[in-house]
C-alpha cells in the first residue's frame, strides 16, 4: 500500500520528490528520502497531514538533510539539500500499518550503524522473532515499525560482498510480503531491490545512463521507458543504466518485461484541479479503448484478445469447447470492483443465460467450498495488486481450476498469475476512489457476457447488433451525463450538509446505488448506506426523517414502477428526494426534491456505466464543497495490500 521510489545517475534527489508525489495516491500519512552523497548517507522526513508537501518545502526552504551517521556521535551535523551532490537515493510515502504515523515511524530506515537505509512496503510476518534476535546481538531499534528489522538484517548479513549479497542472505530469513528498495555506503554504484508478493518494477532510464525502482510505474512515467517486473524472491542490483537479477541463493533470473502504453501526460493532472475530476472527465475515452477493436459489427472479441494476451498459460480457457461447457461464473473482487461486477452481473444471465454469482473476495477466500470446473472464475481488481482479490483468486488457481483476471494493470501479480487476462485499457488512475476504472469495468465486463451469449447462442443476429449498438453509444452517453456537471454541483450545494444518505436501487440499479454510497463515504466521509429499495421497508425506513436525503435511482428500467412505489414510500417519511432520472422525464422528477439528470440507455443493462456517473459527481461535489482532498480520503489507500 505504500509507495516506494529508487533512482541512480539523473539527479536521484528530483527524480525521488518527483516521483513520490506521483506515489502519493499509495499512502500518504508520512514520507521520506534518503540519499547517498560525498560518501555519507543523508536522510528526511516527515509526518502527519500533507507529508510530503511539507516535506518538499522543507527541502525548498533549505532544510537540513540529517546524516544518518548522526547515530554515531561525534560525526557532522546536516547538509542544505543544495549541497548535496547525490548519487543514488530512495524514497517512500507510508500508509501505516505496524506503529503509528510518526516521523520516527516513516521510512527509510537505518539501522545501528546509519550506513544502510531501507524502504519497505509488505509486512514483515516474523518480524518479533527477528528483533527479538538481533536486540539480543546488539542492535537497537528505534521505530515501531515491522520493516526496521530488514535493515539490522542487513547490516547483521554484511559480509564485504556486496548489498545485493547481504540481502539474498536476510531475506533467507525472512517471512512475510515484501516490496524492499535499500542503498549502503558500501556500495554506493547500485540500488538493491527485491520482492516477494508486493510489486516492484525496475526501470531503464531514458537516458541509458541512469536505473530505477519503483513499487507502481506512473512514478517513473517520462524517466525510463524501459520496465521489468520482478518475481517473487528476485534481487535487483541496479546500476545507472542496467542491472542485474538473481534469485535468493543468487542464481541469475529473468524479471517480466512489462509492455505498458501508459504515458507521462496519463499520469498527470492535465490542468484538471484534481486527478479525480480528470479521470472521471478521462471516461468516453476510456471506455472507448476498452471497447476498442473488441466490438465489432458483426460480433465481439474480447475472449481472442483477452486469451491471446496471456499467451501459453491461456490453454484451459483458449478453447470454445471449454467456454460451452461453463454452467455458471464467479467473479471476485473487493470495493468498487465489487460493486462493478454486480452491475454486470444481469448481463451475463440474460444474454448468455449463464447463472452468475459476485463473492467478496476477502470473504470467499475462506469458504470450504466453492466452484467446480465448470465454473468460470473471473479476478477482477483495477490494479491487480488487491491482496483479498489475489488471494481468492489463488484459492481457485489451487483448486487446479481456470481463472480469468480481469485488471487495469498490465504485468500486475493478478495479470501474471491468471491463465488469460482481459485488460480494461482505462490508462492510469491516481484518485484513490474509482471512477473511469468502475466504468470500464463495467463496460468489459458487459462484452465478455455478450461474447459468451453469442458464442453459445442465446443471442440471435439482431441481438448481437442490438447489443452492440448499446455497447457503442456507451462513450458518449457517459460524455453527456458528465455535461450535467454544473447542475450536481447545485444541488450538492444544497444536500450536502445532511448527516445521513441512503442510497436506493433496484436490479441493476442496485449496484450503482451502492456505488454511490461508498463514493460519499470515502471522499466526502459522509454516513451513507446503499440498499436495495425493496428492502428499505425491512428496516432503514425506521431512520427516515425530515433531514435524511434519500438518493433513489429511477432511471426507466423494467423495475421503474416498482422504484417508483419505494421513492413514495420514503417521501411519507418526509425525507429529501433525490432521483436520478432520465432527460425529459418529467414524470419521475415530479416526485423529487432534487433531481440528477442523466441520457436514457439504449438498453437498460448498461445503464449503470451511465447513472453512476451522476453519484460520481455528487459525491465528488458534497467532498468539494466541504474543503476535502478527494484524491487522497483519509484512512484510504489506491492498493490495499493488506488483508
Ligand atoms: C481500494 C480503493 C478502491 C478500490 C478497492 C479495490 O479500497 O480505494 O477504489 O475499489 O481498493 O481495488 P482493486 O484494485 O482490487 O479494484
Amino acid at each position: 500500500m505504500c509507495g516506494i521510489i529508487g533512482v541512480i545517475g539523473d539527479d536521484p534527489l528530483a527524480a525521488l520528490l518527483d516521483g513520490l508525489s506521483r506515489l502519493e495516491y499509495r499512502g500518504y500519512d508520512s514520507v521520506g528520502v534518503a540519499v547517498l552523497a560525498g560518501g555519507e548517507l543523508w536522510r528526511i522526513r516527515a509526518a502527519g497531514g500533507g507529508a510530503l508537501v511539507d516535506l518538499r518545502s522543507r527541502v525548498g526552504k533549505g532544510e537540513l538533510f540529517e546524516p544518518s551517521s548522526s547515530l554515531t556521535p561525534g560525526r557532522s551535523r546536516g547538509l542544505p539539500p543544495g549541497e548535496l551532490v547525490a548519487a543514488a537515493g530512495i524514497g517512500h510515502t507510508r500508509w501505516a500499518t505496524h506503529g503509528a504515523p510518526t516521523e520516527q515511524n516513516a521510512h527509510p530506515h537505518s539501522g545501528c550503524t546509519g550506513r544502510i537505509a531501507l524502504a519497505h512496503n509488505g509486512i514483515i510476518e516474523n518480524h518479533r522473532e527477528l528483533a527479538a534476535r538481533l536486540q539480543a546481538s546488539g542492535h537497537t531499534f528505534t521505530s515501531d515499525t515491522d520493516t526496521e528489522v530488514l535493515v539490522h538484517l542487513l547490516e547483521e548479513n554484511e559480509d564485504g560482498d556486496g548489498l545485493a549479497a547481504s540481502m539474498r542472505r536476510a531475506l533467507r530469513t525472512v517471512q512475510g510480503t515484501f516490496a524492499i528498495v535499500a542503498v549502503s555506503i558500501s556500495d554506493p554504484d547500485v540500488i538493491v531491490a527485491a520482492r516477494r508478493v508486493s510489486p516492484l518494477i525496475v526501470g531503464i532510464g531514458v537516458d541509458r545512463a541512469s536505473g530505477y525502482v519503483a513499487s507502481d510505474l506512473p512514478a517513473l512515467l517520462g524517466r525510463a521507458d524501459c520496465f521489468y517486473s520482478l518475481e517473487d524472491d528476485q534481487v535487483a542490483e541496479v546500476g545507472a543504466g542496467s542491472f542485474v537479477v538473481t534469485g535468493l541463493s543468487g542464481e541469475p533470473a529473468t524479471p517480466h518485461e512489462l509492455k505498458s502504453k501508459w504515458t507521462l501526460e496519463d499520469s498527470e493532472k492535465a490542468g484538471y484541479e484534481t486527478f479525480m475530476e480528470k479521470e472521471m472527465a478521462e471516461q468516453p475515452d476510456a471506455i472507448s479503448d476498452t471497447l476498442r477493436s473488441r466490438l465489432r459489427p458483426d460480433g465481439f472479441a474480447l475472449l481472442d484478445d483477452g486469451l491471446a494476451s496471456a499467451g501459453e498459460r491461456a490453454s484451459a480457457l483458449a478453447t470454445a469447447a471449454y467456454l460451452d461447457t461453463i454452467e455458471r461464473i464467479t467473479i471476485l473482487a473487493c470495493g468498487s470492483s465489487l460493486y462493478a461486477a454486480m452491475a454486470a452481473r444481469p448481463a451475463f444471465e440474460t444474454w448468455a443465460n449463464v447463472p452468475t454469482d459476485v463473492e467478496i473476495a476477502s470473504e470467499y477466500r475462506y469458504r470450504s467450498l466453492a466452484a467446480d470446473a465448470r465454473t468460470l472464475a473471473i479476478a477482477m481488481s483495477q490494479s491487480g495488486e488487491t491482496t483479498d482479490t489475489l488471494q481468492a483468486a489463488r484459492a481457485v488457481l489451487g483448486r487446479g481450476l481456470p481463472l480469468l483476471a480481469v485488471t487495469n494493470v498490465v504485468g500486475s501479480s493478478l495479470s501474471r498469475e491468471a491463465q488469460a487476462v482481459c485488460y480494461t485499457r482505462a490508462g492510469p488512475e491516481i484518485g484513490v476512489a474509482a471512477t473511469k476504472t468502475l466504468t470500464t469495468q463495467i463496460a468489459i465486463l458487459q462484452l465478455l457476457a455478450a461474447e459468451l451469449g453469442q458464442r453459445r447462442r442465446v443471442l440471435d443476429r439482431g441481438d448481437v447488433a442490438r447489443i452492440s449498438g448499446s455497447l457503442a453509444r456507451l462513450p458518449a452517453l457517459v460524455g453527456k451525463a458528465l455535461a450535467h456537471h454544473d447542475e450536481v454541483r447545485e444541488v450538492a450545494a444544497r444536500i450536502g450538509q445532511a448527516r445521513d444518505f441512503f442510497y436506493l436501487g433496484r436490479g441493476v440499479g442496485y449496484p450503482v446505488a451502492l456505488e454511490g454510497a461508498l463514493k460519499l463515504k470515502e471522499i466526502a466521509y459522509v454516513h451513507a448506506e446503499g440498499y436495495p429499495a425493496g428492502e428499505m421497508k425491512h428496516g432503514p425506513i425506521a431512520c427516515f426523517e425530515p433531514g435524511t436525503v434519500v438518493v433513489a435511482v429511477a432511471t426507466r428500467g423494467p423495475l421503474w414502477e416498482k422504484m417508483m412505489g419505494n421513492i413514495a414510500e420514503a417521501r411519507a417519511r418526509r425525507v429529501t428526494m433525490v432521483v436520478v432520472c432520465e432527460e425529459g422525464d418529467r414524470e419521475t422528477a415530479e416526485v423529487a426534491d432534487e433531481v440528477l439528470t442523466v441520457p436514457s440507455a439504449p438498453d437498460p443493462l448498461t445503464s449503470p456505466v451511465i447513472d453512476v456517473i451522476a453519484m460520481q459527481l455528487l459525491a465528488y461535489e458534497i467532498a468539494r464543497g466541504k474543503g476535502l482532498d478527494v484524491d487522497r480520503p483519509r484512512n484510504l489507500a489506491k492498493t490495499v495490500t493488506v488483508e
